[in-house]
């Protein structure tokens, strides 16, 4: 893995981290394809995203998937809870078809696969570290392990987030070289101490915790902020007009546009997934 420049950020110092772009694609690209799946990576893709964001939890076996509930319900076919389940029983779940019928058969992929074709298709990372509830230490630890056996030496490291301080300091202390950023639904008081004492490079926050005022504060302590989940483009322009580093978002597309990041293909909704069908299966070849 080749260290990225980073330097993380202190108070009334901004330190250092490059995205070279505003916009990170949720889970894959959420709005267009099954959330955290190879086709919402590769779908990213089609619309020239540069980052993407998923999320990854152990399956009960301790195998890094991309997943986001706890519960299976809502995005597969499966049911009850993620870790009550070995990774060959996840292996047959239908995690496509919820969301359109041209992703059916779309599998719960594990964190190997997907960054394999990450890396394929040359599309940067925000691999947000999500463990079910008591497996915090595990769950980075598997991470770091698997980046360390997979990720090229030539290729810049990911970025990794989390909610979870007990994972960022996991990776700080057995990955230093892996860049982190703290998530937050809200501003905790604390927040400058976690990211001092986790050596953060950013704060990622829920975009409906961002008025003028913290802001402007932000602006003051210069803290890289990234804002998730913006899915309108006039919010994102506001949010961006105010100093916010990027956003974090299930529509890459239209949030670029209103970003004025044009390099992404403006897409049609209603036939994006039949465009994956056709361009999905060979892009994973490779
Ligand atoms: O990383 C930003 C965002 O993904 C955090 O929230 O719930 O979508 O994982 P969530
Ligand atoms: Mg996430």
């Amino acid at each position: 893995m080749r260290p990225r420049d980073w330097i993380p950020w202190r108070p009334g110092r901004p330190g250092r981290f490059e995205l070279g772009t505003r916009v990170i694609a949720h889970r894959g690209a959420a709005a267009y394809a099954p959330e955290n799946t190879l086709a919402g990576l590769c779908v990213a893709y089609l619309l020239r995203a540069r980052w993407v964001e998923f999320d990854v939890k152990l399956s009960r076996d301790g195998i890094p998937v991309l997943f986001h509930d706890e519960k299976l319900e809502r995005t597969t076919s499966g049911r009850g809870e993620l870790r009550d389940h070995d990774l060959a029983q996840l292996l047959t779940l239908d995690a496509g078809s919820w969301l359109h019928e041209a992703y059916s058969g779309e599998g719960v992929p594990t964190m190997e696969a997907a960054v394999r074709l990450a890396l394929t298709l040359g599309l940067e990372t925000n691999i947000e570290i999500k463990p079910s509830p008591g497996r915090e230490a595990e769950t980075a630890e598997a991470v770091i392990e698997l980046l360390d056996r997979i990720w090229p030496k030539e290729r810049p490291a990911p970025l990794i987030s989390s909610f979870y301080p007990k994972v960022l300091e996991v990776v700080r202390d057995r990955a230093p070289v892996l860049p982190r950023a703290f998530l937050s639904f809200t501003v905790p008081a604390n927040w400058a101490e976690i990211m001092v004492e986790l050596d953060c490079v950013a704060l990622h926050l829920k975009e409906t915790s961002l008025d003028e005022d913290t802001l402007a504060a932000f602006r003051e302590q210069q803290v890289p902020v990234v804002a998730f989940t913006v899915n309108d483009p006039e919010r994102a322009r506001w949010l961006v007009e105010r100093g916010v580093r990027a956003i974090v978002t299930d529509r890459p597309d239209r949030i670029a546009e209103a970003v004025g990041e044009l390099q992404y293909r403006r897409s049609n909704p209603t036939n994006l997934p039949w465009i994956f069908t056709w361009c999905g299966p060979k892009m994973r070849v490779s």
